[in-house]
């Protein structure tokens, strides 16, 4: 449809001109070889992979992602897969940064129009992020990563001896880290749901029958890092909710993966990092707090931007999420943060962006499918953007090294779980599956 478009209307533009000639003159598939830029060198060392599996883009997709691709210089550069650990970051990120620095070097950092330049800087990062989470701005704090928001909360609660916590069997550390070290400190109990070892089964089920009259917090993911689950967390929120019990949600793997509607979604507390799906600079993240569950928190680190500054108040917290921020953060990253979701609402688009990712994950799911001895430790195809495996008779490690060294493809291994895992990106394509899978079917 798309291509038949292509082909009667005129060309808009230089890259329509392009698009328009290269169509008539070469095959589809052809077309799309050419569009994607791949290092020749990855041209050279694999060969096409005639895939069984059906390529669901449409050709406007195809321009859309090239056109996301020249943004992002790594992805072009490497097969990179790796979303789920480090998003590349696009041109606005770097040009933002630099330009913020530059200024701060030249202008230096003075008088009361930089303290206002840093504010709108801060209120725009969160404006950005209470956008991407369907939240009010005011429920949005600055954080430095997800382990930073989930420290605010799980160190902010106030914990007796005795307290119970109820968290899953596939969390991060850096999630469970707060809590050993708060049952070191102070005695709480931990009890861990068995959401099974691919996370398949229900977590309300797993949860609600280790509620007692002492659970104080309930801490999961969105999505699994392990294997890529999606968690039913508003079921999780709920129960919560029935039973007076605030829920932490660890929003690594899910934000800029897949949509997030914070408040049909009925959870408390929501920690994301931006250097991963969001593609931002390191040392960004947001915590989202209810503001109907501010009250089961108090800050544990506070100063200048936690408090209110009013005539005749000595101390007082803010009363709203910015409570939780301390004092002056790295101005040109945050910059750099709200420059990228700028990007992605007024550029990438999200619902195209998660439409793209879900697509790419069924597609690789059913692709890996066809490498012998491989076993996908994610059960459902479709629901984020991680997808975990293992091969017979390979050591996990060694195949991340291989990968690298000989065929420039960068995924990573849980070594726990002594398994692989790949993260399908917005900007990444059907063909470069193909050729990962290719590669894998000919180690
Ligand atoms: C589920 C999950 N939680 C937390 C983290 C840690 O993220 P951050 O470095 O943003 O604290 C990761 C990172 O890999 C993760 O996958």
């Amino acid at each position: 449809m798309c291509v038949y478009a292509y082909l009667v209307l005129p060309p808009q533009s230089c890259l329509d001109v392009n698009i328009f000639k290269t169509l008539i003159g070469l095959t589809f598939a052809f077309t799309i070889k050419i569009y994607l830029s791949y290092s020749t060198v990855q041209i050279d060392r694999l060969i096409i992979y005639h895939s069984m599996i059906q390529r669901s883009l449409t050709l406007s997709d195809i321009t859309h992602i090239q056109h996301i691709r020249q943004e992002m210089p790594a992805v072009t550069s490497h097969l990179y897969m790796n979303t789920g650990t480090f998003g590349p970051m696009p041109t606005c990120v770097i040009e933002t940064m630099q330009e913020q620095l530059q200024k701060e070097w030249r202008e230096g950092r003075l008088g009361a129009e930089v303290f206002d330049t840093m504010k709108t800087i801060y209120s725009n990062a969160r404006t950005y992020v209470a956008s991407l989470l369907h939240a009010e701005v005011e429920e949005i704090a600055l954080t430095d990563n997800t382990g930073d928001g989930m420290n605010i909360i799980i160190n902010g609660m106030n914990w007796q001896e005795g307290d119970e916590v109820i968290t899953t069997n596939h969390e991060h550390i850096s999630a469970l880290a707060p809590l050993y070290q708060n049952r070191d400190r102070y005695g709480i109990t931990i009890r861990v749901a068995d959401l099974g070892p691919f996370a398949e089964l229900s977590a309300l089920e797993a949860i609600q029958t280790l509620i007692t009259a002492r659970t104080r917090l309930i801490v999961l993911s969105h999505v699994t890092w392990t294997t890529g689950t999606l968690i039913d967390i508003h079921a999780v929120g709920q129960l919560g909710r029935r039973s007076g019990i605030p829920v932490l949600i660890d929003g690594a793997q899910s934000a800029g993966a897949i949509p997030i509607d914070i408040k049909a979604l009925d959870v408390d507390f929501y920690a994301i990092p931006m250097q991963k799906w969001l593609c931002g600079p390191d040392g960004t993240g947001a915590l989202y707090v209810r503001r109907e569950s501010l009250h089961y928190v108090t800050p544990t680190h506070v100063g200048y931007w936690s408090v209110k500054h009013e005539e005749g108040i000595e101390w007082e917290l803010l009363d709203n999420a910015q409570c939780f921020e301390v004092g002056g953060r790295q101005t040109a990253a945050v910059a750099g943060q709200a420059a990228v979701l700028h990007w992605f609402e007024e550029f990438v688009g999200y619902q195209w962006l998660y439409a793209h990712i879900s697509s790419l994950h069924t597609y690789t799911f059913h692709a890996l499918k066809k490498v012998k001895g491989l076993t996908l430790l994610t059960p459902e195809p479709g629901v984020s953007g991680l997808i975990s495996f293992t091969l017979d008779g390979y050591d996990d490690s060694e195949v991340i090294k291989q990968l690298h060294e000989k065929y420039n493809i960068y995924i990573r291994n849980i070594p726990s779980k002594k398994c692989l895992r790949i993260s399908t990106g917005f900007y990444n394509t059907e063909e470069e599956i193909d050729q990962f899978v290719q590669v894998l079917s000919n180690l």
